[in-house]
């Protein structure tokens, strides 16, 4: 055989040797020591030296070469062999790893639990389907009265509804779905005498369009404190305290009378953070006498104080987000970044 056959057979059994065997035998007829290209190499003493110098270069060359080959093949082998064994490719790189964690919604949820009973208040929920007495008579906001305009409302058909029992107060009244978390003063109250303290987080809606600053659900925090001679002087301290500890102690603070039926005087907080505006974060004010009227308390003996904030705003405002739409759409990138 000359050089290009044993070239062109070796290169023609490497390449259709399919198991390390196969190459191993390959190998060996080659290059072993009895190997057909190992015999071109011994044989080269008995030429002459002009061919003994052309024939051992190419011989050698190509010695090299199917040794190259030979290894590459046989790399690859192990390689497969490797991936056989551990089920999967040990060599490439890993996935990574998303652990679930707290959406931003639950985190201030949590966050304003732990100030307020650090502060000594309890934490009470209520129903979110409602009915018109809880969500809005009890509360001083009259059938037809125009304060009814400042919630707007999601009606529920209550004809047969399962969940009328539920929430229906017992009274001919039409269910719907709490537009703010006050009704649960009004629950408490009913079932509990002062004093106490207590914070009411939960889920609230709202008949009306989307937009950066509005969601038809969101959040809200309730608080309501009642004793013989709580006064606006608690409340402010109450407030302050809370802000300071959930925003940090540079807050400056704004109260100006605003109107709310369920209280009198009412007012709302802005806060002012470091480098940033006035924001508006709370209604609040005294309880309204009719509101005490309405659990059988007697509006001479006792006195209190209410608020409410949006737990979006609060989560907006500490997270610098500037769409509430992000809290509710499910955009795994949002969430990700807390
Ligand atoms: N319920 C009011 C709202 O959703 C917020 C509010 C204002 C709650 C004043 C209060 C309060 O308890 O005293 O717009």
């Amino acid at each position: 055989m000359d050089l290009e056959q044993i070239k062109k057979s070796a290169i023609n059994a490497i390449n259709n040797a399919s198991t390390a065997q196969d190459l191993e035998s390959v190998n060996v007829k080659y290059l072993g020591r009895k190997g057909v290209l190992t015999g071109v190499l011994h044989s080269l003493k008995d030429l002459s030296i002009e061919d003994r110098r052309k024939i051992g270069s190419k011989a050698n060359a190509l010695k090299q070469k199917l040794e190259e080959l030979i290894n590459k093949k046989s790399n690859s082998f192990r390689e497969l062999s490797n991936k056989i064994s551990f089920g999967f490719d040990v060599t490439k790189p890993g996935l990574k790893i998303f652990s679930g964690h707290l959406h931003p919604l639950s985190k201030i949820d949590a966050e304003v639990r732990k100030i307020f009973l650090s502060m000594n208040f309890s934490v009470v929920d209520g129903p979110e389907i409602e009915n018109e007495y809880y969500n809005f008579d009890a509360l001083n906001i009259p059938a037809n009265h125009p304060a009814r305009d400042m919630w707007d409302t999601f009606w529920l058909k209550s004809k047969n509804n399962p969940f009328r029992q539920l929430a229906d107060s017992g009274q001919k009244s039409k269910l719907l779905l709490r537009t703010h978390t006050s009704p649960v003063q009004i629950r408490y109250m009913e079932k509990h005498n002062p004093p106490f303290q207590i914070i009411v987080p939960g889920r609230v809606f709202r008949y009306e369009a989307t937009d950066m600053s509005h969601e038809f659900n969101f959040y809200q925090v309730e608080g309501l404190m009642v004793g013989s001679d709580v006064s606006l002087a608690n409340f402010k301290f109450v407030v302050e305290e809370f802000c300071r500890k959930l925003f940090g102690s540079k807050v400056q603070f704004r109260f100006r009378p605003g109107y709310f039926p369920f209280v009198e005087p009412g007012l709302e907080v802005d806060i002012k953070l470091e480098g940033g505006g006035w924001l508006e974060v709370m209604g609040a004010g005294m309880v309204q006498r009719n509101v005490f009227d309405a659990v059988r308390y007697n509006p001479d003996e006792v006195q209190g104080f209410a608020f409410g904030m949006g737990l979006d705003r609060l989560a907006m405002i500490k997270y610098k987000i500037p769409d509430i739409r992000l809290f509710y759409n499910g955009d795994l990138r949002f969430i990700r970044q807390f």
